[in-house]
Order: structure tokens, then C-alpha cells, then sequence
């Protein structure tokens, strides 16, 4: 491997799995008979919003009791000593990577942490539930706020960004991700074609484990900790 100026690094539910906070498609997938991928979209929200509402309103209050990990306090720290570029990439929408103290940060599919009112676009911190139709704090309207979430067949955020990041990449990490979801699932292929080296660390080979130049297997607990020891120590 080259010289590694420039670091990006791609983190999914795995990453939070050892804080308490269920990953997506382990252990089924089902969320009270629903799939979450029947929950987790515009369509299921336009048809039943008091359930995709509660869903959410559930998973809100679930995170705040939650603490970051060794994994989430790893990646803080190469964050505030790595001295060339770095960004960490999430699909997770709960808020322990900032918790733990990283800053260079985008959250591609929202923050569940934040409310989004489709009345007047204002984005708002929110900590409560959505479900009993609270009213936006910015333009006073009552029961259209959603949560800051990018559902399937919508546009992850930032994705400029992040693109313009992977072709500057000299080295692409992918951390608990199990592969499933695009564009996420694609950010291996875009770095390597851009002359990256890859690395998965993941409880099990993801999906698109053969992309990767090298994979550790096992928890992000440790995983996460031995690497950022090394990349600190080079
Ligand atoms: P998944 O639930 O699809 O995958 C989690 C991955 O983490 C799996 O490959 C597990 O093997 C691995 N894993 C579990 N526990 C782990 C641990 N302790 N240490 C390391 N790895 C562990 O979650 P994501 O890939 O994040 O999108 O899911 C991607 C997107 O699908 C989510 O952001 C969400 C979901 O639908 C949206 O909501 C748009």
C-alpha cells in the first residue's frame, strides 16, 4: 500500500450493534410482522403514517438510552489525530458517532434525532415523538413533521460530497455494513476505480466482501480499535 494521505471510511448498523441498537437485517429483519423495508418508505408513510410515526417515535427513544461503543470511540479518535483528510460516512441515522466526539462526519441517510417539516422544509432537533402530531417549531403547523430519515427510493444526502471524498480516497474502510443497500453498498467499486486500497471489517463477509482487497471478520469492538491503533501508529 501507498502512502495513505486521505482516509474514507463507511460505517452501517454493525457499527452500533454492540450499543444495543438492532441492526437491520439480522435476526429476520421484522419489526412487530412488518418488514422494515415495508416501514422505512415514502409510500408505507403516506398510507399509514401513525404506524411508520410510531415505528420511528420507538426507535428514537430507544437511542438516546444508548452509548456509544469502543468501535464509535475508535473512529473519534483517528478522527482527532489523523492530520490528512478523513471522512466517516453513515448510514446510521442514530446520533453515537457525534456522541463519542467525531467531527468529520455526514449522516448520508439522516438523523433520527432530527424533525423534518414538509410544511416549510425547516429541519428541527427533536428528541420526542412525532406520532401525536406535534406542531413545527419554525412555522407553527401542526402534524407535518416526519422524521429526518431518508426512506428507500429516496435521495441520500450529501452525495456529492461524498463521491467527490471516494475519488480523493486513498484508502476506503467499510464497517459494518452487511452490502445490501445501494448507493452505500456501490462506495467500494467508486473508491477502487479511483485507485483505492479497500478494507472490510465486519461480523461476516458483507455482501460485496470479493470487492474488498482485505476483510477482518468478527465485532466492531475490536476490530475497529486494533485498526485505528495501526493507522495511528504508521
Ligand atoms: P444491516 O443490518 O443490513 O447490516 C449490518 C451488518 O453488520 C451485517 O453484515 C452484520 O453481520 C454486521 N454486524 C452485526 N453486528 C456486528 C458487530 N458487533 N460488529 C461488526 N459487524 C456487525 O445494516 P446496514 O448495512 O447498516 O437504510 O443497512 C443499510 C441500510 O439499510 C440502513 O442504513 C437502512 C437500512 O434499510 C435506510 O433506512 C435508508
Amino acid at each position: 500500500m501507498g502512502e495513505i494521505r486521505s482516509i474514507v471510511i463507511l460505517t452501517g448498523a454493525g457499527v452500533s450493534a454492540e450499543s444495543g441498537i438492532d441492526t437491520f437485517r439480522d435476526g429476520g429483519g421484522l419489526w412487530e410482522q412488518h418488514r422494515v423495508e415495508d416501514v422505512a418508505t415514502p409510500e408505507a408513510f403516506a398510507r399509514d403514517p401513525d404506524l411508520v410515526q410510531r415505528f420511528y417515535d420507538m426507535r428514537r427513544a430507544a437511542i438516546q438510552t444508548k452509548q456509544p461503543n469502543a468501535a464509535h470511540d475508535a473512529l473519534a479518535r483517528l478522527d482527532a489525530q489523523w492530520t490528512g483528510e478523513l471522512l466517516i460516512v453513515t448510514q446510521n441515522v442514530d446520533d453515537l458517532h457525534e456522541r463519542a466526539g467525531a467531527r468529520r462526519l455526514i449522516h448520508m441517510h439522516g438523523e433520527h434525532l432530527k424533525a423534518w417539516c414538509t410544511a416549510c422544509d425547516a429541519r428541527s432537533s427533536w428528541l420526542g415523538p412525532l406520532g401525536d402530531r406535534p406542531a413545527c417549531p419554525a412555522c407553527g403547523v401542526a402534524g407535518l413533521l416526519r422524521p429526518d430519515v431518508v426512506w428507500f427510493g429516496e435521495m441520500p444526502y450529501r452525495m456529492e460530497d461524498i463521491y467527490r471524498a471516494l475519488n480523493r480516497a486513498d484508502l476506503f474502510v467499510s464497517i459494518g455494513t452487511s452490502g445490501a443497500v445501494y448507493p452505500a453498498a456501490g462506495f467500494v467499486r467508486e473508491a477502487r476505480a479511483s485507485g483505492a486500497a479497500t478494507l472490510e471489517l465486519n461480523m461476516e463477509p458483507s455482501q460485496g466482501t470479493h470487492w474488498f482487497d482485505a476483510a477482518r471478520h468478527g465485532p466492531a469492538s475490536a476490530l475497529v480499535p486494533a485498526w485505528v491503533a495501526e493507522m495511528l501508529e504508521e
